[in-house]
């Protein structure tokens, strides 16, 4: 069996499966969806979205970029957002990166990955800022997982900036973000303790 037809044999085991225990869910999901939250995540395929946090389908609308980054002109970041928060009324936005980021660790390094170092000029934004926090790192891996973090809760602050998030808390709806981190290394979520739930100086 090719690569291709094991995802297409895996998808219709997977349908099966999930109709067999519940055969409205399809149909349910299919007039509708009610997602309480938001992911805005890496792109990297060791971080699955709705998989980590043990979600279904209809549960989490997702927002993937290489290195989790909220620019505040990118227009497909932020029209995600604006429909998550006005249409969706999701309820949470979860910034979540990863440690080991291959677009931080380019950052780090120096190293040029081709048309993505434009983009992930964002990143280096982020260590220009915090740079004392970064350079204090012992090794590499270290500095490296250090703007992971950092860059986290800097995006997650890009988040609560938008006009978006700013509209929804002056109109009082319920709106919180948050700052994640993921360890590849264990399949863990560290919460970075930086949830925003008030436009800042309210
Ligand atoms: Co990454």
């Amino acid at each position: 069996m090719s690569d291709i037809q094991r995802l297409l044999a895996n998808n219709r085991a997977w349908s099966a499966s999930i109709r067999e225990r519940d055969p409205e869910f399809f149909p349910k999901l299919a007039r509708q969806q009610r997602p309480s939250f938001l992911w805005i995540g890496c792109a990297d395929s060791r971080v699955p979205a709705n998989e980590i946090v043990g979600l279904l389908p209809g549960e989490m609308f997702v927002h993937r970029n290489i290195a989790n980054v909220v620019a505040h002109s990118d227009l497909n970041c932020l029209s995600v957002l604006q429909y998550a928060i006005d249409v969706l009324q999701v309820r949470h936005v979860i910034v979540c990166g990863h440690y080991g980021c291959s677009g931080v660790r380019a950052v780090v390094e120096g190293r040029r990955v081709g048309l993505a170092d434009n983009w992930l000029r964002h990143v280096e934004d982020v260590w220009e800022r915090h740079d004392a926090a970064v350079s204090a790192a012992p090794t590499l891996d270290a500095k490296v997982d250090r703007l992971c973090e950092c860059n986290v809760v800097a995006q997650a602050a890009n988040v609560a900036r938008t006009t978006v998030a700013r509209d929804a808390w002056a109109r009082g709806q319920p709106l919180a973000v948050h700052g994640w981190i993921y360890g590849l290394g264990d399949g863990l979520v560290r919460d970075l303790g930086v949830t925003v739930d008030q436009a800042a100086g309210t």
